[in-house]
């Protein structure tokens, strides 16, 4: 029976709110032919302006590594002292380190990450590709909706569930086998058995490969915190409840990356990790997950864009864990985690260095290894997020003309560039009188200066990094040492005197704005 794509969709989605299962990532594969449209244009829009380029990309890119360019590193900054300001700054109670990427192999052991870190894979063994194999289950479901065979459909993704849920690796064979499933290169069946696979990048520390030690390229940031607990206590005379943060690097050995920067082989977290008395964990969870969704929302973000998913299938080392989902033009995904961690980690340390983990709490007058709350953020994600939420190509076409631009809503703390400076002219003493208000402001803001064709051009050209105000110094200027500034979101233009712009960009681009 042919059922057209609402129907079906109604149906589908009928279903999966019954089940309780992820109708969104279906929703997108099947009907996202605008949405993909739009997040085509913000991918190239940040290679066109800057912001983020392919790694190696004259060697044909390295898959899943990227660089940030001039503005997407100014982005990314900016980005990182929000967070670094609300966390740390903030807090008297946290403290932050900035600790090695490379630790001693004992620590994956002891934190579970050699032996479990792993994904279920597949091999094609004909062309010789591998697979993530739910994903290839994945694929195949959602072709079954494009062929309106929801029951199949329907009965793929809960004997799927099943199998991952139990870990169990020859039913995701038996699955794959059962749906007919080819591999898309080489079009044959001929499969491996499922195997995990896992994500850690290993290499040889010292200059010997013989005889060397294996260490591995951190997959968290956060066990250069646990690792460095009494330390951070016992100098910083820290006290129950305290935290740790961390702004660093993570590798993943990722077999599938799909979404631009979503998912990377080399990234970036923020993490921190709060210890509490064991026993007030909830409460902290719960003030945790509150404070991190507001601290999202303070960005102007509109709240329907934001959900949290709460985990059922939990963790080794937690109990209990929480998504804060953001809506990308692909779906909702996941963009932090805040979990209960337990006291799990520094047990373990404990147990695999032989050394004592524990904080003296002398209220209670006794030891004990703390609980954890852990609120973890990849940064490349929340990059990802803001330009997703910032871009927009606006109409603004009237009856005279046709025009339009394409615009960086992006708060004005966060925006690569603070203030654009132009002189209305190439002469006259126009560029010179335009560097000497440039040369007061540059201390303070990062900023640019362009005289290069019309104002309007140079506004668009702005406008799509999505600096907040544009200064024009014209022959007024010269007279009267005003200067017009004009406004990124309104458009909107005024004259105020030269000697009033550093007041007007540092009330908006302040802090203040953002953490109050
Ligand atoms: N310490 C806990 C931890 O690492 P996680 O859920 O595996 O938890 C935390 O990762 C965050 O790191 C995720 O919410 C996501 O934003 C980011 N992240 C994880 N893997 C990533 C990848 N391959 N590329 C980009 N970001 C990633």
């Amino acid at each position: 029976m042919y059922l057209n794509r609402p129907i079906l969709l109604t149906i589908y989605l009928k279903r999966s709110i019954e089940r309780k299962i992820n109708f969104q990532y279906y929703l997108c594969k099947v009907m996202s032919k605008n949405t993909d449209e739009l997040f085509k244009n913000v991918v190239s829009h940040t290679k066109e302006y800057g912001f983020v380029f392919q790694s190696s990309e004259i060697y044909d890119g390295l898959s899943a590594v990227y660089d940030y360019g001039q503005l997407g590193s100014e982005l990314k900054n900016n980005l990182k002292t929000y967070w670094w300001k609300s966390m740390v700054q903030l807090n008297e109670n946290i403290v932050g380190i900035d600790s090695a990427i490379f630790m001693h192999p004992k620590v994956w052991k002891a934190s579970g990450h050699v032996d479990g870190f792993a994904d279920p894979m597949i091999d094609n063994k004909d062309s010789k590709k591998r697979y993530r194999a739910d994903n290839l289950l994945e694929d195949k479901i959602v072709r079954y909706i494009k062929d309106g065979k929801i029951e199949k459909a329907d009965k793929l993704q809960t004997d799927m569930e099943a199998a991952l849920s139990a870990d169990n690796l020859p039913r995701l064979k038996e699955l794959i086998e059962e749906h007919e499933i080819v591999c898309p290169v080489s079009g044959t069946r001929n499969w491996t058995e499922v195997r995990q696979f896992n994500l850690m990048f290993s290499t040889q520390m010292g200059a010997m490969a013989e005889g060397s030690d294996e260490v591995y390229l951190r997959p968290e940031t956060a066990q250069g915190i646990f690792v460095n607990f009494l330390n951070v206590q016992k100098s910083g005379r820290m006290r129950i409840p305290f935290g740790i943060a961390q702004i660093g690097k993570a590798f993943r050995n990722e077999v599938i990356a799909r979404q631009f920067i979503m998912r990377m082989r080399e990234f970036e977290q923020m993490e921190m990790q709060f210890f509490v008395k064991p026993g007030t964990e909830m409460e902290w969870y719960n003030h945790w997950k509150d404070a991190r969704l507001k601290w999202h929302l303070a960005l102007g973000t509109p709240a329907e864009k934001y959900r949290y998913h709460d985990h059922t299938k939990l963790a080794h080392y937690a109990n209990a864990a929480v998504d804060i989902e953001f809506e990308f033009p692909f779906g909702f995904k996941e963009v932090e985690g805040i979990h209960s961690r337990t006291d799990f980690d520094l047990s373990q340390h404990e147990n695999f260095s032989g050394k004592k983990l524990q904080y003296f709490d002398t209220a209670e007058n006794k030891n004990y290894v703390p609980y954890v709350i852990e609120t973890s953020i990849g940064l490349d994600r929340l990059f990802l997020l803001t330009l997703c939420n910032a871009y927009e190509e606006q109409d603004l076409s009237n009856d005279e003309k046709q025009d339009s631009r394409t615009v960086l809503h992006l708060h004005p703390c966060l925006a690569p560039v603070k203030a654009a400076i132009f002189p209305l002219t190439k002469k006259d003493g126009l560029p010179e009188k335009a560097r000497e208000i440039m040369d007061l402001l540059k201390l303070d803001f990062n900023l640019q200066y362009d005289e290069k064709d019309s104002i309007g051009k140079r506004y668009r050209r702005q406008d799509a990094i999505g600096t907040p105000v544009c200064i024009t110094v014209d022959h007024q200027t010269l007279e009267d040492n005003t200067v017009t500034i004009r406004h990124r979101d309104s458009m909107e233009q005024e004259r105020v005197h030269a000697d009033q712009l550093e007041k007007i960009i540092s009330d908006l681009v302040s802090w203040k704005n953002l953490l109050r």
